[in-house]
């Protein structure tokens, strides 16, 4: 949170509820805090409720345990196990509910419905509910047929919250976004944001729900682009640093989300995606820029599973029995997430290849069950590079830069390093003995 001023808090302190705290939930509550609002966050994980009220918080996000014990010391934010009890004397109830990839792609919307049937009866008249949780459109409207108290007007809300940066993004955001039939209730979720500065869009419900995918669909599409766009210039012999700073600075195009990478993962792109794809089929509107955005992805990895292939296989065309060694697991730096990681997509095909599978990634333990079919966890970098045939760099953590490359090249029995977040410095590598191999620049295979 350096560099980042503190917002002023609210001239009208509002009594809020969150229900859910994972890390939208957690930081809405911790942030709403903050501003000077009373929150109380209801989570139905007796366990995790007892850590919270320690302060103690379990993902890994700059800036938010602070916030909590902050929070626990002023009085203003409390963490309960009882939905109901919490929601009872609110002016406005958040839902921060998981809305995982269901069947077809669809959200799944099973626990911000079984929360609505938990609380209908609790709700007190005149206050607004909020769907943050990212929903398909026409959900507020279901939230509201659901609860079934026309007093109680429902809202949308989206997030546009990065893991690893939730608590700055949510105090300095770009816009706050709000959205309801009820406009006198939208602008009240709005005004629990005054504080901030930031400009309000208030809308109806379907458009404030479309936005949010909207977003995230942007954002995808602009990184399968860029990773197409890398292809490009691998083959023509430019350089995508180059071509992407100079499409960049043009303010309609934008610098940001134009790096190449792995392909684009985490909780939120893939399955926002997905959903938003499976709700056009179900409506029976082609997307083809949508797909298109989705199987680049999809292409993308493959291509870099068989530029591995294509270096490290042996005689049989397969990696049987062949090592490789990992750098990086989590979808991203910052985070010891993994879920929809474009890391272990990779991992999983190079399995399938019959690999052997030596990870290190500095945010996760070496006692991992659940991977344990995948890759072999390791506690540092050389372990991981011990006899391995190949490098690969597939979370883009700083302190990669900066590991004792000599020592893992005497490490590794081959020489490349695929550097597949284009994050490692050439020069030091070639002093090490060894050949980095990135993503979007004239590329030679190497043995
Ligand atoms: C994303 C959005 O960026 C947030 O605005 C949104 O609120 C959030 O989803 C959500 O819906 O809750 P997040 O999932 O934290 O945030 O991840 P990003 O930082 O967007 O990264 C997504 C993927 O793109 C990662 O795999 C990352 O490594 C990759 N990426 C990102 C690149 O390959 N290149 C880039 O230039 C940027």
């Amino acid at each position: 949170m350096s560099g980042t001023t503190a917002p002023r808090s609210a001239d009208r302190p509002a009594r809020v509820a969150v229900v859910g705290t994972g890390y939208v939930g957690l930081t809405t509550g911790a942030c709403l805090a903050s501003l000077g609002h009373r929150v109380v966050c209801a989570d139905a994980d007796a366990g995790k409720v007892e850590r919270l009220r320690r302060a103690e918080v379990d993902i890994l996000e700059p800036g938010l345990p602070e916030l909590v014990r902050d929070g626990l010391g002023s009085g203003r934010l409390e963490f309960v196990r009882d939905t109901p009890a919490a929601v009872r004397e609110a002016d406005v109830v958040f839902l921060c509910l998981p809305t995982p990839m269901g069947a077809g792609g669809a959200a799944d919307l099973a626990a911000v419905e079984a929360v609505a049937r938990e609380i209908r009866t609790e709700l007190p008249d005149g206050c607004v509910v909020v769907n943050k949780s990212t929903v398909p459109v026409g959900t507020s409207e279901r939230v509201g047929a659901l609860l079934g108290r026309p007093e109680v007007p429902v809202v949308s809300n989206p997030e546009f919250l990065r893991e690893g940066h939730a608590v700055h993004d949510f105090l300095h955001p770009d816009r706050v976004v709000v959205g309801g039939a009820d406009p006198e209730a939208a602008r009240r979720v709005a005004d629990l944001y005054a504080p901030l500065a930031a400009p309000h869009v208030v809308t109806d419900a379907a458009s404030a729900e479309l936005t949010k995918y909207a977003a995230n669909f942007f954002l995808a599409m602009k990184l399968s682009f860029a990773n197409n766009l890398a292809t490009l210039c691998e083959r023509f012999g430019a350089d995508v640093a180059d071509v992407t700073a100079g499409i960049g600075r043009d303010p309609r195009i934008g610098e940001a989300f134009l790096k190449p990478g792995p392909g684009w993962g985490g909780s939120c792109l893939p399955k926002d995606t997905h959903a938003l794809l499976s709700v056009c089929e179900a409506a029976g509107i082609d997307f083809p820029l949508l797909r298109a955005t989705i199987e680049t992805n999809v292409e993308h990895q493959r291509r870099l599973v068989e530029r591995v292939v294509a270096q490290c296989a042996g005689p049989d065309g397969t990696l049987t029995g062949v090592r490789l060694a990992l750098l990086g697991l989590a979808f991203k730096a910052g985070t010891s997430d993994l879920r929809d990681s474009p890391a272990l997509a990779l991992a999983r095909q190079l399995r399938e290849r019959g690999a052997e599978l030596f990870a290190y990634d500095p945010a996760l333990s070496e006692t991992r069950p659940d991977l344990s079919d995948l890759v072999t966890l390791t506690g540092d970098p050389l372990e991981a590079a011990d006899g391995a045939a190949a490098c690969l760099v597939l979370t883009e953590w700083p302190q990669f830069r900066d590991l004792d490359w000599p020592a893992i090249a005497a490490r590794l029995d081959g020489r490349v390093v695929h550097d597949f977040r284009n994050l490692l410095d050439q020069d030091r590598l070639e002093r090490a003995g060894l050949v980095r191999q990135s993503i979007g620049s004239a590329f030679t295979m190497a043995g």
